[in-house]
């Protein structure tokens, strides 16, 4: 693997709640040095951050400086795309937080900014690299539990975000497009391409609830649902398989983090008639600080990043696609809306 002589210079902008873990997972990372911040809050960039990393609360201003090799991007949804495509027509290598962007102009536009400067671009999809979620798809891979054929996810919540999460306008939509992008991902991450999407919503694109039902292109199908009706505090998120082979069930990611679970064993697979001996546990807030560091891996390896541009507009396609059928109530075929070339991928 080539890694680069010096570690990656790396500038985060937003410091909120997921800005957090990713500046851990950018000082915990072997190949990446933090050399700047930009923070509308002032106090809270103070107190994140020591002396020796320049402090900034203008990104064209931080983006000006000299010497920056990766921006991760941890905004609101609205600002994903104009910080990404400046920044990489600066030069930079791009992290994202989910969603790539809040539509799919806003996908292809980073696609092309990325081409054109010939950087690369990373989402943090970070249940991709949740522990139970990681042992599922590689069971599904080694073919342990046969081929897919339905799948089940849901996330329930109660009492919803405030500030700009409330904003349709800044999210792109509503719990669909905002927590819901994680279903969204981790259905296509074990379950494959999807076909087709027919969905009901009771306010499509400012949704507080929905129910997706996915045509995979293997013939499985699937169903995610969303909602935020429960009582204050509730946050439950799963998702069940059931394979030719045998079913599988993840008892939740996020829960953990909302501490509504308790135990340690959130993978349970039966195969065939066998129990999996070795349940695995993990904690939301490593999956993200993996997710990070594979990223950052992957840029100073010289590779384009497991989870890239063309897996965040799938991801986005999917929603577009449920937002679509919600509004007028037919099937959309994903047909015209997938990327299917690798063109978002750099050019060598
Ligand atoms: N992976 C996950 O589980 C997860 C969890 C939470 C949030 N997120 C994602 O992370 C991103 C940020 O969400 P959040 O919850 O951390 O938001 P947040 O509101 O907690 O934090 C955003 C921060 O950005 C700062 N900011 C806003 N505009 C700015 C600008 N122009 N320049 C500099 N700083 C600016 C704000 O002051 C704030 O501190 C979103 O894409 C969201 O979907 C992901």
């Amino acid at each position: 693997m080539k890694t680069k002589e010096r570690p990656l210079r790396v500038a985060l902008c937003g410091l909120g709640e997921i800005g957090r873990l990713h500046l851990q997972a950018i000082r915990n990372s072997p190949v990446a040095e933090l050399v700047a911040v930009c923070e509308l809050d002032r106090a809270l960039a103070d107190e994140s951050v020591d002396d020796s990393v320049e402090i900034h609360s203008d990104i064209p201003v931080m983006l000006a400086g000299n010497g920056i090799d990766v921006i991760d991007i941890c905004l609101p949804h609205h600002l994903h795309r104009p910080v990404a495509v400046d920044s990489l027509e600066a030069g930079c290598d791009v992290i994202l937080e989910k969603p790539m962007a809040t539509d799919l102009d806003g996908c292809d536009a980073i696609a092309l900014a990325a081409r054109s400067a010939g950087r690369r671009v990373g989402i943090s999809h970070n249940q991709v690299f949740f522990g139970p979620h990681r042992r599922l798809a590689g069971l599904l891979e080694a073919g342990e539990l046969g081929r897919v054929r339905s799948l089940y996810e849901r996330l329930w919540m109660g009492g919803k975000y405030g500030g700009w999460r409330e904003d349709s306008t800044k999210v792109g939509g509503g719990l669909l497009m905002d927590a819901g992008v994680h279903r969204v991902y981790m259905a296509l991450t074990l379950g494959g391409p999807v076909r087709e999407v027919t969905a009901t919503m009771d306010n499509p694109r400012s949704e507080d609830s929905f129910s997706i039902a996915l045509g995979f292109e293997s013939g499985a199908t699937g169903v995610i649902q969303g909602s935020y009706h429960g009582p204050d505090g509730m946050f439950d998120d799963r998702i069940e398989i059931q394979a030719s082979e045998g079913m599988a069930e993840v008892l939740g990611c996020e829960a953990f983090f909302e501490g509504d679970l308790t135990g340690d064993t959130q993978l349970r697979a039966r195969i065939g008639g066998r129990w999996l001996d070795d349940p695995v546990s993990d904690a939301w807030d490593e999956s993200v600080r993996r997710s990070v560091g594979a990223i950052l891996g992957s840029f100073a390896a010289g590779e384009d990043p497991e989870v890239g541009m063309e897996e965040g507009r799938n991801t986005v396609a999917v929603i577009e696609a449920a937002y679509r059928s919600a509004e007028d109530g037919r099937t959309v075929a994903l047909e015209d809306l997938i990327e299917r070339a690798p063109s978002g991928k750099r050019a060598e």
